[in-house]
């Protein structure tokens, strides 16, 4: 019951045309239609030329009529719309040249925007044996661009100088957090020579890591046009090189950052407390807390899980197409730019807070040690501990060690 289609058809051996096609065929075309001495199923083309029906075999009609003047007439009419079309298509080329007879390649740039929306991909042909790069556009590649220039400038705009703006004001209304008791001399050992130089290693490619990968985000808007083209060319081919060869001690550092520290990093009941208080540092209270407190167990996981995340997709897009397609790395550069951006604006946070927000705190990352009253009023639980063991260093000669 199949309707035959207009040019070629696969004829049975009895065709049951629909009523529309049955309308144009004449009545002794109902039956059997089959060259004679041909089996069944055989393919039979079938051309109508105005009116007439002849086989591709070059058979007449079987009756043998001559065309009707009908026929001929509508065959006129049709030859002149023809030329009425061409005739019409004939400016359009015209318009593909510019006012002084040179080609114009955007001419033609609606009709490929057309097959770029009806074909989703347009691809060409190529000798070398990388298929992938006959690719020539792709509607994705615009949304990726999309986002490359619009959204992840803005994104990263946003998280990063809104947390400078928060800062500050944070600074201006609460200031510094002191020692209250002001410092006691007598000192704990807080990390060891290692755990620094772990921290001082990712610390240091995290920076540069940031300053080469927002490079690329904003640099050409925001430093070209201060240093001009050429600078910022050699500028960012160095920097492009920084980072993809700190990449590793970067990774190194947040693999060795979640072994060393797992175990004081794992959430318990006084972190709930220590929330609940505002951490003494939005507040005035001063919760107890161990080795490291809620904030800081926060920081830790969003450098592991940071971290992981943009070195992933990092490496994706270092060597590409090794585990992903164009699709997949469009994805990993929108996964690594968000990550990255936030990451850093986390990190803006650690930093101020480790710095000019926190009396103290400096030292036990630079110096490895901190001062007992500072390690009282931030950390009480790890005290305790830490005197327990024996881990404190004697007072100063001539000064009373503080009642304990
Ligand atoms: C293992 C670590 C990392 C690897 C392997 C890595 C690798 C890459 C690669 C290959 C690119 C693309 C560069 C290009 O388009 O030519 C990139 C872009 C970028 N990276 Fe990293 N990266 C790492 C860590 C980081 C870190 C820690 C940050 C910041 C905290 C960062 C921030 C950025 C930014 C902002 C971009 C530009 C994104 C864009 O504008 O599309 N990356 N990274």
């Amino acid at each position: 019951m199949k309707p035959i289609s207009v040019g070629w058809a696969k004829l049975p051996g009895t065709v049951i045309m629909t009523a529309r096609r049955r309308a144009f065929l004449p009545t002794r075309f109902h039956g059997d239609i089959r060259p004679r001495g041909q089996r069944a199923g055989t393919p039979c083309r079938i051309i109508r030329r105005c009116g007439t029906l002849a086989r591709e075999d070059g058979r007449k009609r079987p009756d043998g009529a001559l065309p009707t003047l009908r026929a001929r007439i509508r065959f006129a009419v049709g030859a002149f719309l023809l030329l009425g079309l061409i005739a019409l298509a004939v400016p359009a080329g015209a318009q593909q040249l510019n006012p002084d007879g040179s080609p114009n390649p955007t001419a033609s740039s609606v009709k490929e925007d057309q097959l770029l929306r009806d074909m989703r991909i347009i691809s060409g042909r190529g000798s070398i044996p990388d298929v992938k790069s006959y690719n020539i556009e792709q509607p994705a590649g615009r949304d990726w661009r999309q986002f490359h220039e619009f959204w992840l400038p803005w994104l990263g705009a946003a998280a990063i100088l809104g947390m400078l703006a928060l800062l500050v004001l944070f600074y201006l209304i609460r200031g510094m957090v002191r020692i209250e008791a002001g410092r006691s001399g007598r000192t704990l050992v807080r990390f060891s020579g290692f755990e620094r130089l772990v921290h001082w290693m990712t610390a240091a490619s995290f920076v540069a890591l940031a300053l080469s990968g927002l490079n690329i985000t904003f640099g050409k808007r925001l430093l070209e046009p201060l240093i001009g083209p050429e600078a910022f060319a050699t500028w960012s081919q160095w920097a492009k090189l920084a980072h993809n060869y700190l990449s590793f001690p970067f990774t190194l550092g947040v693999i060795v950052i979640l072994l060393m520290w797992v175990a004081w990093n794992i959430p318990d009941k006084m972190d709930v407390e220590w929330i609940k208080a505002g951490g003494g540092v939005v507040g005035h209270e001063h919760p107890p807390a161990g080795r490291f407190n809620a904030g800081q167990k926060m920081i830790y996981w969003i450098v592991v899980i940071g971290g992981g995340t943009v070195a992933a997709s990092g490496y994706l897009l270092m060597f590409p197409f090794y585990a992903t397609a164009s699709a997949g790395m469009q994805k990993a550069q929108m996964v690594h730019g968000i990550a990255a951006v936030l990451f850093v604006s986390v990190m803006i946070a650690h930093a101020y807070i480790g710095t000019i927000g926190m009396q103290g705190a400096f030292e036990a990352m630079w110096e490895g040690t901190v001062d007992l009253n500072w390690a009282k009023q931030h950390h009480s639980a790890w005290v305790d501990q830490e005197i327990a063991g024996g881990r404190t260093t004697p007072p100063p000669r001539g000064r009373m060690a503080p009642a304990e």
